[in-house]
């Protein structure tokens, strides 16, 4: 077991601990004006607009998506993964954290960095969470209990990946390149995606504990749920802390690293950490880290580099670059300075 002093065990967060179901919880910023310049609002894009026969609503919700990325980087995404899928994902997440005891978890704490599965509880360094983390694609991992738990978790990296693929043909369209540009350039169809499963404790402090410090994220994107807003913030291109409250039907899309480095820094990976702010509230959330497969070279595109824009960033492997802070390939922590 990793850590056995002051640990931050379900059973610990106490009987204070409440729980508002998430369908009562997401109900708000369903939409969002990008004319008012002042407004840090999160933006909402409809995942299934991007596709519409209808040429022009699909040339309007291309052009909202592309302000999305460059002016924002970060978005709410309706439309793309059924709700029930969600919240069978979510319900599923806090079933493997509520009906297994420690001890079964323990068994996914690192044994090696081979590990494709991998539990901890972390209550130190500026970190509060218990986190299961495990490989989603292109081979999927998941610890066998509960029964339910593999599926109900699996139908939702299935529908992401559909998503993934999806949002890779409606960037490159927007950036003016074919189709299948992104995905052919970062090989997603054996991306690498990982999932961290996180269970944050009330906080019964004044405000401001920290559940994961600062951070950006490698990969192409980052798609985020949780059982209840409040927690996650993300620091806007105006500089403030916005915190993260997904609209009903929706999940957080947030640009990782590496499409900040194959765009030349035209759309930038967002700062974010997480709080724990809840008002004694227990929260759960499910962090997809959707990635290049890990041989793709990823640097910045050649139409995104020219003499008045030279290369940004360093190019690497994906695996190189994951594994830069000396942090295997599933314990993904990222430091775009490193690639610069
Ligand atoms: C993370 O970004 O590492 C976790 C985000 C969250 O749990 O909200
Ligand atoms: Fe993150």
């Amino acid at each position: 077991m990793a850590n056995t002093a002051g640990l931050l065990t379900q059973q610990s967060f106490g009987l204070e601990t409440k729980v508002i179901p998430r369908s009562l919880a997401n109900f708000i910023n369903l939409a969002v004006s990008f004319t008012d310049q002042s407004d840090d609002q999160v933006p909402t894009v409809d995942y299934s607009l991007l596709f519409s026969d209808d040429k022009n609503e699909r040339a309007k919700s291309l052009d909202h998506l592309g302000k999305a990325c460059q002016e924002f980087g970060f978005f709410y995404l309706i439309n793309g993964v059924e709700e029930s899928v969600v919240e069978a994902a979510l319900k599923g997440v806090s079933d493997f954290f509520e009906l297994t005891n420690q001890e079964e978890r323990s068994e996914y704490s690192k044994k090696n960095s081979r590990d494709r599965i991998r539990w901890g509880l972390r209550s130190h360094a500026g970190e509060n969470r218990e986190y299961l983390k495990v490989v989603a694609h292109p081979e999927y991992h998941c610890p066998t209990k509960p029964a339910h738990f593999r599926d109900a978790i699996g139908e939702y990296f299935k529908g992401m990946h559909e998503v993934e693929l999806g949002l890779a043909k409606a960037i490159s369209r927007i950036l003016g390149h074919e189709e299948t540009y992104i995905e052919k350039e970062l090989k997603l169809k054996a991306g690498f995606d990982v999932c961290a499963m996180n269970l944050y404790p009330p906080s019964f402090q004044s405000k401001g504990s920290i559940g994961v410090p600062d951070h950006t994220d490698p990969g192409f994107f980052v798609s985020l749920i949780q059982d209840v807003n409040g927690g996650l913030q993300v620091l806007s291109h105006k500089g403030n802390w916005v915190t993260v409250s997904i609209p009903r039907n929706a999940i957080f899309i947030n640009l990782g690293d590496h499409m900040e480095i194959l765009s030349n820094g035209k759309y930038k990976s967002h700062i974010h950490q997480v709080v724990l702010d809840n008002n004694r509230v227990k929260r759960i959330s499910m962090a997809t880290l959707h990635g290049p497969s890990l041989d793709t070279f990823v640097a910045p595109l050649p139409g995104f580099v020219d003499e008045s824009c030279p290369p940004a960033y360093r190019g690497m492997t994906y695996k190189q670059s994951l594994e830069l802070n000396g942090s295997d390939e599933i314990d993904v922590q990222s430091s775009l300075s490193q690639l610069r």
